[in-house]
């Protein structure tokens, strides 16, 4: 799409690079006013491309180019001798030196300011500590290199600062020696023995307290392992702790991949713009995917911080082992982990309901970024600027891409592509082509056709339709396909798609699957393969019309239109045998249920069957609360937006809420059993079971507080009152929030009060307020702008108060007036000079404006081309309200 874009890098333009980086060694010499950074390369020309200049002729050596922003640079020496500044040229992106020799040693010193750096990308303080961020490009803020992840060098580095205000020194790989300085200082050294792209570099100073423990891998390595908090905060680390030595079992026991060094560090900052960093044994984390005690903590964070945890972990494997030749291979690795991250979840809790969660979050994220602007492929074909691409589609739609090679290869051939990755390419920097060649290969599957999941954008539609013929005892599913046009891809081919189905038959349980032409069933379940704009498939010897079961566990991240009729889809939320079906069939009946009450009006009841339907599974709720507490929730206003041709925020909403209330109405002794049953106080435990009664019961109390009689605002109160964990408070807190009554404002109230000094907690209570669906939303944000537990530095604060607002409050912030556009433009403008990344993520919401009626496009519009007219914008922000513009 970017073809004519000024200032786009694309993939087709992918040279190898002409020197290659044998060792670095770094010394940093951190002081308050400035940073001094020295750094020692050796240097040579890369055989490849030497071989190729050679071939053509070209007797001249090509110059050395290194990257380089907003250094001050002190001094460069190439094999020991001073380069003066004739021999080459600084801008303010590069350093050149036109004449070099095969292979050499350059030396740069370089001073920076980290105590300036408010984009929090290269070396930056948070909270006075010293830390670093260094992808996608952020080494070439902290001094003079090629920065791009296939220059993969071995590195050593030496920290030097005050010794009482940071006595904590760490870099990647193995601490080699340590010593005191003169003047109140003192210094350590560090040595990675595996070579590694730039980006994976870390260092952190600072004044921290560790909790250590241990793991022994399975061929007998005693790993330390340390996660480094500000003081304080150490009694918040034992479930990361946990969740570190769960993933280290499960990597060796699932994909045979064991820890390769002594140590392991986590260190938790405040300041980050992401969730965490895999920096080779030195990961760096968001405080907010480390610290949790359940007083502080909801279930969700404690599920997340198991899931960032184990991916940050498995990285080490699936992106830094085997790393990525350019950025545009970035779902190489993304993908990868995230896929591994998921199934580690999967095997730790209930499957369906984490299936349930990723398939949410892919309809309500992913889909819409594909319907945008924004779209692109999971391998991009260009970019501006590259942490504009750390995106659900890189991240979440490439691990479905990954699930896809899974479910074709099935789990044996898929652990033997696995191998034969890691066999080809360990110590590499490889493209997702070669992911695929090795599970190719090592199966034998031809996936020539799968690898456009790679290359078109779009989220493909499947349309299925079933024909039953009684007579002949045969059932046949038609299955077409189509890929829709996305910015820069007109035309489509039909991809590769696997279909995974059964035959629901009328007592509810699955038929033998026999294809026309096969000999026998081969069980009752299986997965068909799309490959044709049209396929046809034939089942012989169906007793009786069956029901069908399409796209069991979501086999596919693609839209399925189906016949099915509310009957078929009634007995499917009752029979499936595959529980995300289960959960999926009572979705799609309460969405056209949904729809049809926004387009008569939003006042309509519900029909009496589906009242049926959702009492039985509430009826069976205690068999498998975590699911129920999923099955029973209506589809959500993100989800209902996705199935609209245009998007009405406020009919949404409205027929969301009444229907919510009819619900609760209908259901009302049984939501109140359903609570009682489940608001024991039990001891609290994170266990699948546990979490999933805590969401049953939090669930009930959202219908009955949909009612907001005094029963239920009493059950609230008193839950928010006696709260022993935050999942419960925060639950009860946020019900309130939607209220008018003086117990919001009390409740609001106490919770500030007790949790003002823990700015992970603080960071919930601007969360709720920005959601509320009260009206006064947007002015009750504005005035927390000057909230002393705000502060626009910070990421987190800025996601839980201004995106939270823009990205999680469709009806206050879509309001028909434009106010909350012309707030989050504001926002953008004021952040955007600070943390340009920050300032593009918050602009999401905008990027979808086509999704919109002409009024508020135009309204958005209005703020996008008053962000394009600021001058001084950075890239980040550019491309994206440049590209939303169209
Ligand atoms: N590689 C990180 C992950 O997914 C992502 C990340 C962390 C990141 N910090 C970043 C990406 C800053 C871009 C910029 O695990
Ligand atoms: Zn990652």
């Amino acid at each position: 799409m970017d073809k004519g874009t000024p200032g786009a890098i694309l993939l087709k333009d992918y040279r190898p690079p002409a020197h290659l980086i044998e060792t670095v060694d770094l010394r940093f010499d951190l002081r308050d006013d400035v940073t001094t950074v020295r750094a020692t390369l050796t240097v040579r020309r890369n055989p490849a491309c030497a071989e190729a200049q050679d071939a053509a002729d070209t007797v001249e050596h090509p110059p050395l180019v290194l990257d380089g922003q907003r250094l001050e640079l002190v001094s460069v020496a190439l094999d020991g001798r001073a380069l003066t500044p004739d021999c080459y040229t600084v801008d303010a992106d590069r350093l050149t030196i036109p004449h070099v020799p095969d292979a050499f040693t350059l030396e740069t010193v370089v001073r920076i300011k980290p105590q300036e750096n408010t984009a929090l990308e290269g070396l930056y303080t948070s909270s006075g500590n010293y830390c670093t961020q260094c992808e996608a490009e952020g080494f070439r803020k902290i001094t003079y290199f090629p920065d791009r992840p296939d220059v993969m060098a071995r590195y050593s580095t030496r920290i030097e600062a005050d010794k009482a205000r940071y006595p904590v020194l760490l870099s990647n790989g193995n601490p080699v020696d340590s010593g005191d300085c003169p003047d109140g200082r003192h210094w350590a050294r560090w040595e990675d023995p595996f070579p590694k792209p730039c980006y994976l570099f870390a260092l952190v100073a600072g004044n921290l307290r560790c909790v250590e423990d241990r793991f022994r891998t399975r061929s007998g390595r005693d790993v330390a392992l340390r996660i480094y908090v500000e003081p304080g905060n150490e009694d918040k680390v034992d479930h990361a702790m946990a969740s570190l030595k769960r993933s280290m079992a499960w990597d060796e026991e699932v994909f045979g991949l064991e820890y390769d060094l002594d140590i392991f560090n986590i260190v938790a900052v405040s300041d980050f713009n992401m969730g965490a960093m895999e920096n080779k044994s030195l990961n760096v984390f968001n405080t907010k995917y480390v610290l949790a005690k359940p007083e502080t903590a909801t279930d969700q964070d404690f599920l997340n911080i198991e899931a960032v945890v184990a991916h940050e972990y498995f990285h080490n494997w699936t992106g830094n082992r085997v790393t990525c030749r350019d950025w545009f291979q970035l779902s190489l690795k993304e993908g990868l982990t995230v896929f591994r991250d998921q199934e580690f979840s999967a095997d730790m809790h209930s499957r369906p309901v984490k299936r349930i969660a990723e398939v949410q979050r892919l309809r309500t994220v992913q889909f819409p970024e594909d319907a945008s602007a924004m779209a692109h492929p999971v391998r991009p074909d260009s970019y501006v600027e590259i942490n504009n691409f750390y995106t659900p589609t890189v991240y979440d739609k490439g691990a479905e891409v990954i699930r896809m090679i899974h479910t074709l290869l099935g789990r044996e051939r898929f652990r033997k592509g696995m191998d034969l990755y890691f066999a080809r390419h360990d110590g590499q920097a490889v493209t997702c082509d070669d992911f695929v060649a090795a599970m190719a290969d090592a199966s034998g599957v031809d996936l020539a056709q799968f690898s456009l999941w790679y290359r078109q954008a779009g989220t493909p539609v499947l349309d299925v339709a079933g024909a039953y013929d009684a007579a002949a005892r045969t059932y046949r599913l038609t299955v077409r396909q189509s890929v829709p046009p996305t910015p820069g891809q007109p035309a489509k081919q039909p991809m590769h798609i696997p279909l995974a189905m059964g035959l629901t038959g009328p007592d509810g349980r699955d038929l033998p699957l026999r294809l026309a032409g096969e000999d026998a069933a081969a069980g009752t379940g299986r997965v068909l393969e799309i490959r044709r704009a049209e396929e046809v498939f034939e089942f012989v010897d169906v007793p009786a019309r069956p029901v069908p079961s399409l796209l069991r566990g979501f086999s596919a991240p693609v839209r399925l239109k189906t016949d099915l009729s509310d009957a078929d889809l009634a007995f499917l939320m009752a029979h499936d045998s595959d529980a995300f079906n289960r959960w999926e069939a009572g979705q799609t009946l309460g969405t056209r249920i949904l729809l049809g009450m926004i387009a008569g009006g939003g006042n309509g009841t519900l029909p009496d069957a589906y009242v049926r339907a959702m009492e039985a599974l509430l009826e069976d709720a205690a068999a498998d609360p975590a699911f129920a507490a999923q099955a029973l929730v209506l589809p959500g206003e993100a989800y209902l937006a996705t199935q609209m041709e245009v998007v009405d925020p406020v009919a949404i909403h409205e027929a969301r809420e009444a229907a919510r209330r009819a619900l609760a109405t209908a259901l009302r002794p049984r939501w109140l059993a359903t609570y009682r049953a489940n608001a024991g106080n039990e001891p609290f435990a994170v266990d699948a079971a546990a979490i999933g009664r805590r969401a049953l019961k939090n669930l009930s109390l959202a219908y009955l507080m949909a009612l907001g009689d005094d029963e239920a605002l009493g059950l609230c109160v008193g839950q928010f009152h006696g709260a022993h964990a935050m999942t419960d408070a925060i639950a009860a807190l946020q019900f309130l929030a939607d209220t008018d009554t003086p117990e919001r404002e009390a409740a609001l109230g106490a919770f500030h009060d007790r949790w003002k000094d823990e700015p992970l907690v603080m960071d919930k209570w601007f969360m709720v307020r920005a959601t509320s669906k009260r009206a006064d939303a947007l002015a009750d944000v504005t005035r927390l702008l000057a909230h002393p537990a705000f502060e626009i530095r910070n990421p987190n604060k800025v996601y839980a108060l201004i995106g939270a607002f823009a990205g999680g409050n469709p009806v206050r912030f879509h309001a028909a007036d434009g106010a909350g556009y012309a707030f989050l433009a504001d926002q953008v403008l004021r952040i955007d000079p600070i943390n340009p990344q920050v300032a593009a993520r918050l602009m999401g919401p905008f990027s979808r404006l086509r999704r919109f009626d002409t009024g508020r496009q135009d309204l958005m519009r209005a703020q996008l081309r008053r962000i394009v007219a600021q001058s001084g914008l950075s890239p980040d922000v550019y491309e994206v309200a440049s590209k939303s513009l169209g």
